[in-house]
């Protein structure tokens, strides 16, 4: 039996013991060989491990600088072009990797002056009135980026309107230059009849504008309002754009230009344009059935399946065979208790290195409590900054989604495809999908024998949790205060353009 919990959200490089996890459930022989050590260093850490462990406590003025100047990305385009998707994606890809990314939506401003139900007429070129409206929403758009970059709260704005016109892209241009901002433009362009017309249909479904409004006279108000766009639109040209930076996205990615894309933002920005892709596709996301060390508690190592473990291979199996999923691809991590839960599921499997759990260190093999017991410094430094702590010898939840990057970027360009993962590796990976804030990631509630399949949306990721019914047992670990929101709950859902 299933139990199907369904949800929307809107939404330093590290290295790893081959083995991926030893079979050292003993740790202390390793330390009594070198007792002679002991009470020299805190928790009877070894000199040479302390080597491994002090970055994470680094303040954050030694970390590497990527983003030194403030950059704001102008999205241009028609309505329905999928600008909206493209900024709120962009802006969550780039906040996971720890470039701080707000987007600005213009049509929020606009809402906000005017309300949601202007009609098409609203957006004709020759309204003067709402011109002057239009501009001002977008001026105070523009006035909020940079407040929000003098507070220094990020280094990267997503400025999201339709921006179609040169002159409404000189004022955003004007902005910048006085403030010593860089810009980087995206325009999306799309003449493909049937693309449009879906993202007329889910624009339609989603965008506050029409929430009010029956659904053939939103399409049919919603047409006409890019009619009248498209009197004025003048795209970005190489002949006349030639001194900006930009990336023009033809007909979702079946083409692209860029121009003088300079810098690490804009380097990222096109490298994660040019491997995303907007096919309809799921992907399901899932922890190994409960392993031997589960059930001790343990953490690391590369233990069996105990025999609920085994029923849940059994059961996935029937389960993802049971979907009828076209083309279905497994990868799982190189870990036992990955892989073999992936034995019953008729689809092709490959393993990845990187999809191994969290690198435990010198704790590889130990319980909680015994970590506690033995370092109880550690144990209590790890709970300060979960996120940034680094065990001995071991990797931080950061490191983990340095490593895991390269995952996000092929698992963009996969069509179907299950992952079979870790408690720490599923955290991070559903924090991307999911816009989880990093602090937090650490701490959600991600239980055994449950199944995740994300569907890419309009304006962000459904996500469906589904519950396979083996009983495992509880592998979470709250924070010892419950300082620290603990959610698995959706985001809440923005609006378009
Ligand atoms: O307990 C299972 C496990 O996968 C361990 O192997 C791993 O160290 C741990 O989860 C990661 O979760 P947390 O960061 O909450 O300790």
């Amino acid at each position: 039996m299933l139990d199907l919990g369904s949800f929307i959200v809107m939404f330093d490089q590290q290295t790893q013991s081959d083995e991926g996890g030893q079979e050292s459930s003993q740790p202390n022989a390793y330390f009594d060989e070198v007792s002679g050590l002991r009470g020299k260093y805190d928790s009877h850490i070894l000199p040479a491990d302390y080597k491994y462990k002090v970055e994470h406590s680094y303040p954050d003025y030694y970390n590497p600088r990527f983003v030194n100047i403030p950059t704001v990305i102008v999205l241009v385009g028609l309505p329905a072009r999928g600008k909206t998707y493209i900024a709120k994606k962009l802006g969550r890809y780039l906040n996971w990797i720890g470039i701080k990314t707000r987007v600005f939506n213009v049509g929020v401003y606009r809402r906000n002056v005017v309300g949601a139900d202007r009609k098409h007429d609203f957006f004709r070129a020759d309204n003067t009135e709402a011109i002057k409206i239009r501009r001002q929403c977008a001026m105070n758009a523009l006035n909020d980026v940079s407040e929000w970059f003098a507070h220094r709260e990020g280094f990267v704005a997503i400025f999201d309107a339709t921006n179609t016109t040169r002159e409404r892209r000189q004022i955003v241009l004007d902005f910048c230059e006085e403030r010593g901002y860089k810009v980087f433009f995206i325009e999306s362009v799309c003449d493909d009849a049937d693309i449009v017309s879906e993202n007329i249909r889910e624009v339609k479904v989603f965008s506050p504008d029409y929430e009010t409004m029956k659904s053939d006279e939103a399409v049919e108000d919603f047409k006409k309002r890019i009619e009248h766009y498209k009197a004025t639109y003048e795209p970005l040209s190489l002949e006349k754009d030639e001194e900006l930076s930009f990336i023009k996205n033809i007909n979702c990615g079946q083409q692209f230009i860029v121009n003088r894309s300079h810098g690490y933002v804009e380097s990222r920005v096109v490298y994660y344009l040019m491997n995303t892709h907007v096919q309809r596709r799921c992907i399901y996301l899932t922890r190994h059935g409960e392993s031997l060390y589960n059930l001790e508690g343990r953490i690391g190592g590369d233990p069996d399946l105990s025999p609920a473990g085994k029923e849940f291979a059994q059961r996935l199996g029937e389960f993802m065979n049971g979907q009828n999923i076209p083309d279905l691809k497994v990868w799982t991590s190189q870990l036992k208790r990955a892989y073999t839960t992936a034995e019953d599921i008729n689809a092709p499997v490959e393993q990845w290195k990187a999809l191994n759990e969290l690198e435990a260190g010198i704790f590889d093999g130990m319980t909680y409590g015994e970590v506690q017991e033995k370092y109880p410094d550690e144990h209590e430094q790890r709970y300060e900054d979960k996120f940034k702590y680094r065990s001995p010898r071991g990797e931080s939840y950061n490191d983990l989604k340095v490593r895991l990057e390269p995952v996000i970027m092929e698992l963009e360009r996969q069509q179907n495809i299950l992952v079979i993962c870790h408690q720490a590796v599923l955290r991070v990976l559903l924090a991307y999908f999911l816009d989880h804030p990093s602090d937090q990631l650490p701490y959600m509630r991600v239980p055994l024998h449950t199944v995740y399949k994300l569907t890419p949306i309009a304006f962000g990721c459904r996500v469906e949790k589904i519950a396979i019914d083996v009983d495992a047992v509880d592998t979470h670990v709250p924070h010892p205060s419950r300082a620290v929101k603990e959610e698995d709950s959706p985001l809440s859902q923005s609006p378009t353009t």
